[in-house]
């Protein structure tokens, strides 16, 4: 064992033995379990409370011919605690690294059930269906914007502010430029405005979207829905083109049991108007709470586009002639599938739309 030089006589008490000093160390060192353990006994080792440094500071009262090899032999010691400080770290090192892989270890017999599948909601999937439907009847599809201004949503339908039939739509208005000039579109039909600015006849295009109404929801009316509208705009075009049309349409989607019927009505966009109703699906036509016990559903509206409406394009009415429709996308779903409410479309409840 290495001892310090025995003090002189009067200098004080020797100093900690060095061997002594790192035996102690060793100890603690191995009693650390942790890398956080560790770091507590290399502060309690080597900080400035440690035994060690408070036997250099006893070199101090040493014979001085005594000091260098009592401060050499204190070196020693203090390089023998770091490698034993560095080893037990490398080794709890090693430890952590290797409970960690042991954790991540990739269990190959484990059975992990495949992602579900998902698929498009009832409105995306009937959206999809009416635009085939219509593209086999020879029209285009084509979109517009949701934010739509005052202009296109009533005034080029022949709508001029404060005109009685905007009260049919119960509009909300945007907080954009002046008041009551940008609104979300209550209609698909500004879309027949966009697109007749945009290309000449003749036009065959239908116009599918999102609309929003400040209504209240119940059985057959949600607040945020979807309609599909349609242009046909030609020479020569009739309302038996039309009735033609809503004919094909009707027999192509719901089937040859369900009939259609139109009844005049009045927009301020078509001249003459209809309303487009067909046999309500729940019941048959026998009557019920989603039909008010009328049998019939409504699904839109429908007529010959008015000449205001040409003239507002810039299109010549003595030449151009052409009907219009648009209808409930959420409507036909809610028939095709004989959903008594439409509210469920927007619940989102998967119990209902895995059935649907
Ligand atoms: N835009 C009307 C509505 O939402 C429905 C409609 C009626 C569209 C007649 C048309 C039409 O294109 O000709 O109530």
């Amino acid at each position: 064992m290495t001892r310090l030089p025995a003090t002189g006589p009067g200098e004080g008490a020797s100093p900690p033995d060095p061997d002594a000093l790192v035996a102690a160390a060793a100890a603690q060192v191995a009693a650390s379990a942790s890398l956080a353990e560790l770091d507590d006994a290399q502060s309690a080792l080597l900080g400035k409370r440690s035994a060690l440094v408070a036997a250099r500071q006893a070199i101090a009262r040493l014979d001085p011919a005594a000091r260098p090899q009592a401060g050499q032999l204190l070196n020693d010691a203090r390089g023998r605690i770091e490698a034993l400080l560095a080893d037990r770290r490398q080794e709890l090192h090693g430890a952590a690294r290797a409970s960690r892989l042991d954790a991540d270890r990739l269990d190959l017999t484990e059975i992990i059930s495949p992602p579900q599948r998902g698929r498009l909601h009832l409105v995306q999937r009937t959206r999809d269906e009416l635009e085939d439907v219509f593209v086999g009847m020879g029209f285009v599809v084509a979109e517009g914007p949701e934010a739509e201004t005052d202009w296109y949503n009533f005034e080029a339908l022949h709508m001029p502010p404060a005109h009685p039939a905007r009260g049919m739509w119960d509009t909300l208005y945007l907080e954009l430029g002046e008041p009551e000039t940008v609104l979300l579109r209550t209609h698909t039909s500004p879309v027949q405005i966009r697109l007749m600015q945009s290309q000449a006849p003749p036009i065959f295009a239908v116009m599918p979207g999102k609309c929003y109404r400040r209504d209240t929801p119940d059985a057959r009316h949600i607040p945020t829905f979807h309609q599909i509208e349609g242009l046909v705009v030609d020479r020569g075009i009739s309302f038996a083109d039309l009735a033609g049309t809503i004919d094909t349409f009707t027999g192509a989607y719901f089937g040859p049991d369900i009939h259609a019927r139109l009844r005049p009505a009045y927009f301020p966009f078509t001249e003459p108007s209809a309303e487009y109703e067909i046999t309500c699906t729940i019941c048959k036509g026998a009557g019920c709470r989603t039909c008010s016990q009328t049998g019939w559903i409504e699904l839109g509206g429908c007529g010959m586009v008015d000449p205001a409406v040409f003239s507002a394009v810039g299109l010549d009415p003595e030449e151009w002639t052409g009907f219009a429709f648009g209808f409930g996308i959420d409507r036909c779903a809610q028939m095709r599938h004989e959903i008594p409410d439409m509210r469920v479309l927007l619940e989102n409840d998967v119990r209902v739309l895995r059935q649907i």
